[in-house]
């Protein structure tokens, strides 16, 4: 029976038969999106940093359909509850998708806050919030000239190394 929410497709289907990868399809296997067949590792790997970092308050610009935020918020949520963090947060922003997405992440249970922004106007409501990591996938050229400010932009601290709480 289809899961509400679910973005159905055949692709990981073809996809994993033409490219076995059992680790990798056992971990899509609980995403609401087909692969992203092009960084097919990538999601996965945001995950296992995201968790390595202990971090609490994640960033992605430009969530597209899901695909990388679906790991991230995950690794926010698994970082709550295995540290006993409160109030951990995904936030994904992008010009397209949001309603959509923001349904999917519901459904999921996720501790997600999809906002309908171009990056070219952050901080924006996020102005408060010091995040642990930020993710953008993709050039966006106004955002991009001030990339190498973009911490600063943010307020944002990345923690590395490590400062996973016990
Ligand atoms: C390469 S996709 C991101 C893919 C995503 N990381 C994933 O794997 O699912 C880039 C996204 O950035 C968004 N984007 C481009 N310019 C933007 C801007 N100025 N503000 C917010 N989002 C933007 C696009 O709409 C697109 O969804």
């Amino acid at each position: 029976m289809e899961q509400k929410g679910k973005i159905t497709h055949p692709r990981d289907i073809e996809y994993f038969k033409q490219y076995p990868e059992p680790i990798m399809e056992a971990l899509q296997k609980e995403h609401f999106t087909n692969i992203n067949t092009t960084i097919s590792y990538y999601g996965p790997m945001l995950y296992f940093i995201a968790r390595a970092m202990g971090a609490e308050q994640v960033l992605e610009i430009g969530h597209a359909e899901g695909y990388t935020g679906f790991y991230l918020a995950n690794a926010v949520k698994d970082n709550g509850q295995r540290f006993g963090m409160k109030g951990n947060m995904y936030y994904g922003i992008d010009i397209v998708q949001t309603n959509r997405v923001r349904e999917c992440f519901q459904t999921w249970n996720l501790p997600a806050t999809i906002i309908n922004m171009d990056s070219m106007t952050l901080p924006g409501p996020l102005k408060d919030i010091k995040f642990d990591l930020i993710f953008q996938d993709g050039c966006h050229e106004a955002t991009w000239q001030g990339g190498n400010r973009l911490s600063e932009i943010l307020g944002c601290h990345v923690a590395f190394p490590p400062r996973r709480r016990c």
